[in-house]
């Protein structure tokens, strides 16, 4: 049966292009129904969307003849993922807060089914403090976004942060969330980034990691169909659809979000986590006066061996980094010894690998060790999905 979607247009200038992306989708053998907002029809009309679709399009919550036809909650079920394009600002606030008092947010709120939006809106409310909260909260409970993009807004003279993503970007984000990979009913947590301790509310001990690689490897696992918790330190990547982002600064905190995160199949422990943090955080901005000489440091948890050393609830794979400069081999399997985790990726890090695009690692299992030529961190985060689904995938055999 081909794969379904609902989508959802709202009232945004973009709505134009949804009925393009219903194109797109066809073309690519997804079916879709079309639900619309009261303000997207001031837009785009129900008859045009239905045209394309071939069935009516759905648009009241209290129509009885909609309700006993199909009704909420089983277009919110029968589908294979529910897609909000364009997501105003508006309908992301409904769905960040539970509303249900029209048709779209009733959908929201009782779907089951995978929701990717993809927000169209003018700049300034999208970076409006309470959109932002919605986007984090929506975030949190795992819901995908594509775009916005920067550009041309439709009011004169505007650019910015806001333009809805192209229909040809939404229907691949739609096609990745689509997809029956060999990782489909895995869960993955993978951690990524720097961690930030606190000297006080406004200093803090971090280090240079872009989180790069980490962010590369769950949008590799997420496109292989593996449900994927992102646990991030502070950095400036998008995270790819798909994927649900905890945002963490501390290394205490990373532990405890990727405890939160278990049961799951496999953890890729990507994280360049602070060794230490300072004893004590204080309250206030410490005066210049009053600093001590020193800072006096506590040593972080190991996340990685936590994990690793776990009785209960080990992932079934557990793989760590390692930053090498020389005996790269030897030390990543004392590594393994030491934490306790299956496999480690170790870099080569002699040249330009922190912040950089490319990455030279060597892949060490327990038994084996591969060395792989130096390549973007996407193809490392591709490969090593790769090595994963074939040890813990679909039908292939368990590889340790
Ligand atoms: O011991 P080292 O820092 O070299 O180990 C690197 C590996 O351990 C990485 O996978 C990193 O994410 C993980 N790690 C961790 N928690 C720490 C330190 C490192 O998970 N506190």
């Amino acid at each position: 049966m081909s794969k379904r979607v609902l989508l959802i247009i709202g009232g945004g200038i973009a709505a134009y292009k949804s009925l393009d992306l219903i194109r797109r989708l066809k073309e690519s053998g997804v079916s879709v129904r079309v639900v619309m907002t009261k303000a997207a029809q001031h837009l785009v009309t129900p008859l045009a969307a239905g045209a394309l679709v071939g069935e009516r399009v759905f648009t009241d919550l209290f129509d009885q003849a909609q309700e006993f036809d199909v009704g909420h909650i089983r277009l919110a079920r029968e589908c294979d993922l529910v897609v909000v394009a364009p997501a105003t600002a508006d309908l992301m606030a409904k769905a960040a807060n539970g509303l249900a008092d029209d048709l779209a947010a009733a959908v929201l709120l009782a779907t089951d089914k995978p929701v990717l939006m993809a927000p169209a809106m003018n700049p300034h409310m999208w970076a409006n403090a309470a959109t932002q909260r919605n986007l984090k909260a929506l975030r949190a409970d795992g819901r995908a976004f594509v775009g916005p993009n920067e550009g041309e807004m439709a009011e004169r003279g505007e650019r910015g942060l806001g333009r809805m993503a192209e229909p040809e970007e939404i229907r691949d984000a739609c096609l990745t969330l689509l997809s029956d990979g060999p990782l489909k009913g895995k869960n993955a947590i993978v951690t990524a980034g720097p961690t930030l301790e606190a000297l006080d509310p406004v200093r803090f001990l971090s280090n240079r990691s872009s989180g790069k690689q980490g962010y590369a490897i769950a949008a590799a696992l997420s496109q292989l169909g593996a449900s994927v918790t992102l646990v991030s330190g502070p950095t400036n990547l998008s995270v790819s659809p798909g994927v649900k982002r905890i945002d963490v600064e501390s290394a205490r905190d990373m532990l405890a979000a990727c405890e939160g995160a278990l049961p799951v199949d496999v953890a890729v422990m990507v994280a360049a986590v602070a060794d230490w943090r300072p004893s004590k955080t204080a309250k206030k901005k410490i005066k210049k006066g009053e600093a001590a000489e020193s800072i006096e440091l506590t040593e972080n948890p190991d996340i990685l061996a936590t994990l690793s050393k776990k009785t209960k609830k080990r992932p079934a794979l557990v793989i760590g980094f390692a930053a090498e400069t020389d005996n790269v081999e030897a030390n990543a399997r004392a590594k393994i010894a030491r934490k306790g985790c299956d496999w480690i990726v170790a870099n080569d890090v002699s040249g330009e690998v922190m912040g950089g695009d490319d990455n030279q690692v060597m892949l060490i299992t327990r038994d084996s060790a591969q060395l792989w030529p130096r390549m973007s961190k996407d193809l490392v985060a591709q490969k090593l999905a790769a090595e994963i689904a074939a040890a813990i995938g679909g039908k292939a055999t368990r590889r340790k």
